[in-house]
């Protein structure tokens, strides 16, 4: 697996240090929600192991939510039409929600789950991304919390695949071009 990158990215000390941050972050932002405590609302696949690590560092009350999103990439690094494959499967009405997504690419997956949620009325929506093309990002769709900011780059590792491969590398590396479409 390592010898399909061309090289490492970010590696595994950095992420966690990086992760850290965001989790500290996160915690200030949501200090007065105590009581009831925030919804974490989840993008399968990619970010799993994100959020692993991540609600580990987070020492506030929570509840999670997962949501499969497809965007039928496949066999290439374009991205597709995203399309919800299940129904939210927690309730998010009245909660403070904070969406969780690996990268933040042309936007159209979280664009997509977040007007899921506005459908369900949640008292706040927030967004954390481990990763952000700044190049591509449109305006419209935000992330309050960003973990890097990186080139316009085919990335896997730490979650991220290509084609379902490489999801289990514990750094974030960038795939040699040669190996896909
Ligand atoms: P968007 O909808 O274009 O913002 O793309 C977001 C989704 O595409 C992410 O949740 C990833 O699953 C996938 N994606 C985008 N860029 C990359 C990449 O560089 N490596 C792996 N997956 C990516
Ligand atoms: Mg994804």
């Amino acid at each position: 697996m390592r010898a399909d990158l061309e090289r490492i990215l970010i590696p595994r000390e950095r992420i966690a240090a990086r992760v850290r941050e965001l989790a500290q972050a996160i915690a200030r932002t949501y200090a007065g929600s105590e009581e009831d405590g925030i919804t974490l609302v989840t993008i399968l696949s990619g970010s799993l192991i994100f959020l692993a690590d991540l609600i580990r560092e987070l020492p506030i009350r929570m509840k999670l939510g997962l949501v499969t999103v497809s965007s039928y990439r496949g066999a290439t690094t374009q991205a597709g039409e995203a399309r919800l494959r299940d129904a939210l499967n927690v309730d998010v009405t009245g909660r403070h929600v904070l969406l969780i997504d690996d990268i933040l690419d042309t936007g159209g997956t979280l664009r997509l789950v977040r007007d899921e949620l506005a459908r369900h009325a949640p008292k706040s929506v927030r967004t954390c991304v481990l990763l952000r093309k700044p190049s591509k990002a449109p305006v419209d769709v935000q992330a309050e919390f960003v973990g890097f900011d990186i080139e316009d780059q085919f990335v896997v590792g730490y979650g991220l695949d290509y084609n379902d491969h490489y999801r289990n590398l514990p750094d974030i590396g960038i795939l040699r071009r040669e190996l896909y479409a």
